[in-house]
């Protein structure tokens, strides 16, 4: 496979594949049906010693993996957020891995350091976030908020705590709501602070953070010599795309000099569209932002967009420069390895520039607000169903539901119900749907943000859910 000629015969052939396969995407079961431990099984205990040739590896690509891959790329996919591409990216991810540059300094590839910084500027623009925010690539927003609390807590230790260790700066508090992603308390455990001194707030009947329960902790733990250092927002929760009241939030922290992190890892994507941007009324106050193109920005997996006001104390938070790293150009270009917590980045940037250059500012406004209407429909379509009830508020393009057959009010009946019901509709191979748990109920997930989605996949998959649930108990 060294010479250039095979590898162009087999390309090609893999580019038909790939074509193939988004042109029939709708074939396969959209969630992965294989029993646990089948495909580790088809794989030979020990590597091969002798070379294999492509058509027999690519013959097991398609015998042995493509049976055990779920299929997120599908029109049936309506799990979890999505981790979304489109053809533009995936031509990007070609020629990033043709290169295979290693984009640690500027040096070692000027090109991709500084269209990272011009992405991450239109981006910003893209999103109406302030000015004076600016932006890098991580791998996800796990990173992108582990980043946020721990330039949070060296800004709050004059930078030592990265020197003298965590034992001399005990008692440190970070705040997020009951709702939050689990990647904070993720944070919190990694950054040393402890999960202890994670305060998880209260919320009110739509899930968003009360504000009012945040300064109570707050002051309290003050009174009590403990030292508030981060509080994470968040723009849509996971659970059901509640959104923190930023502004209330916003004037606390500024109030008591608490570092503001916002996570929108999935709706961050939403303030393309103007009319989204009230809700982030206040963010002038925060000190740093992550939205994740991967999922809601037709970007391929991984491109999670970090924005900070205070780029300075980032990088003064990673900035290690051993000398084999020293190099003379330093002051008009970032080094974007101190920006974050590994060394050796992807060239990630490529993708981004491809997207939005082949769909243009106006053409991702449209695919956004296509699959919010598309989450206004369904809700409309649950609305008119006596026996379905929504269980949060739709926002973006998040619809939290459950089957709520008249006459069952006990939760646990309700709950094995729609436990039921989703395992039912996941085994057609048509849809693949997730849940979450609001107030304890058993919620039916779907998310309409896929890359290619259209109504007709939407009402095909109510009308299975509909279908379903009335086979499962007489309606
Ligand atoms: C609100 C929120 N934050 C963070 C994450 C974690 O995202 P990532 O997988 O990029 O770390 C998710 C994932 O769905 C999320 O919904």
């Amino acid at each position: 496979m060294d010479s250039v000629d095979i590898f162009r015969k087999e390309a090609h052939k893999m580019v038909d594949w790939i074509a193939d396969y988004y042109a029939d995407i709708e074939k396969y079961p959209v969630k992965a049906n294989i029993k646990p431990g089948s495909v580790f099984s088809a794989i030979p205990d020990s590597p091969p010693l002798e070379p294999e040739n492509m058509q027999q590896i690519f013959s097991d690509f398609e015998s042995i993996i493509m049976p055990g891959i779920t299929h997120w790329q599908s029109p049936g996919f309506f799990a979890y957020f999505p981790a979304n591409t489109s053809f533009p990216s995936l031509l990007a991810e070609m020629l990033s891995s043709a290169l295979g540059a290693q984009c640690m300094k500027w040096e070692t590839s000027p090109a991709a350091t500084e269209l990272e910084e011009a992405v991450m500027n239109w981006l910003r623009q893209m999103t109406d976030l302030p000015d004076n925010f600016e932006g890098v690539i991580q791998d996800t927003a796990s990173t992108s908020t582990l980043c946020a609390i721990l330039t949070a807590r060296e800004k709050a230790t004059g930078f030592d705590a990265n020197n003298k260790g965590m034992a001399a700066y005990a008692g440190m508090r970070v705040y997020c709501s009951s709702e939050a992603h689990s990647s904070v308390e993720k944070a919190v455990k990694i950054a040393g602070i402890g999960r202890d001194n994670l305060v998880k707030i209260g919320t009110d009947n739509t899930f968003r953070m009360d504000p009012a329960l945040l300064e109570k902790a707050i002051t309290l733990d003050i009174q009590n010599g403990l030292s508030p250092v981060c509080v994470v927002a968040a723009i849509g929760t996971t659970g059901s795309t509640a959104v923190d009241p930023v502004e209330e939030i916003a004037r606390i922290c500024s109030k008591y000099k608490i570092w503001l992190h916002i996570d929108a890892a999935y709706a961050g994507s939403a303030f393309i569209l103007p009319e989204y941007r009230y809700l982030l009324k206040g963010i002038d106050q925060a000190d740093s932002f992550v939205f994740n193109p991967h999922k809601w920005l037709f970007t391929n997996f991984d491109c999670s967009a970090y924005f900070v006001k205070d780029s300075e104390s980032l990088v003064n938070t990673f900035k290690l420069v051993p000398e084999y790293l020293r190099s003379q150009i330093r002051e008009h270009v970032n080094d974007y390895s101190n920006w974050g917590i590994q060394l050796g980045r992807r060239f990630r940037a490529l993708k981004l520039w491809f997207v939005i250059r082949s769909y243009g500012l106006n053409g991702l406004q449209e695919k956004v607000r296509h699959n919010v209407a598309l989450a206004a429909g369904l809700k409309s379509w649950i609305e008119k169903q006596a026996n379905f009830e929504l269980l949060a508020p739709v926002e973006f393009g998040l619809v939290c539901f459950r089957f709520h057959p008249r006459g069952i009010d006990d939760i646990n009946t309700l709950n094995a119900l729609n436990e039921q019901l989703l395992l039912a509709v996941n085994a057609t191979g048509q849809v693949y749907i997730t849940h979450t748990k609001l107030d304890g109920k058993y919620t039916l997930r779907m998310v309409t943000s896929q890359t290619n989605i259209e109504r007709s996949h939407v009402e095909h998959a109510w009308n299975l859910i509909v279908n379903t649930a009335a086979s499962i108990h007489t309606i």
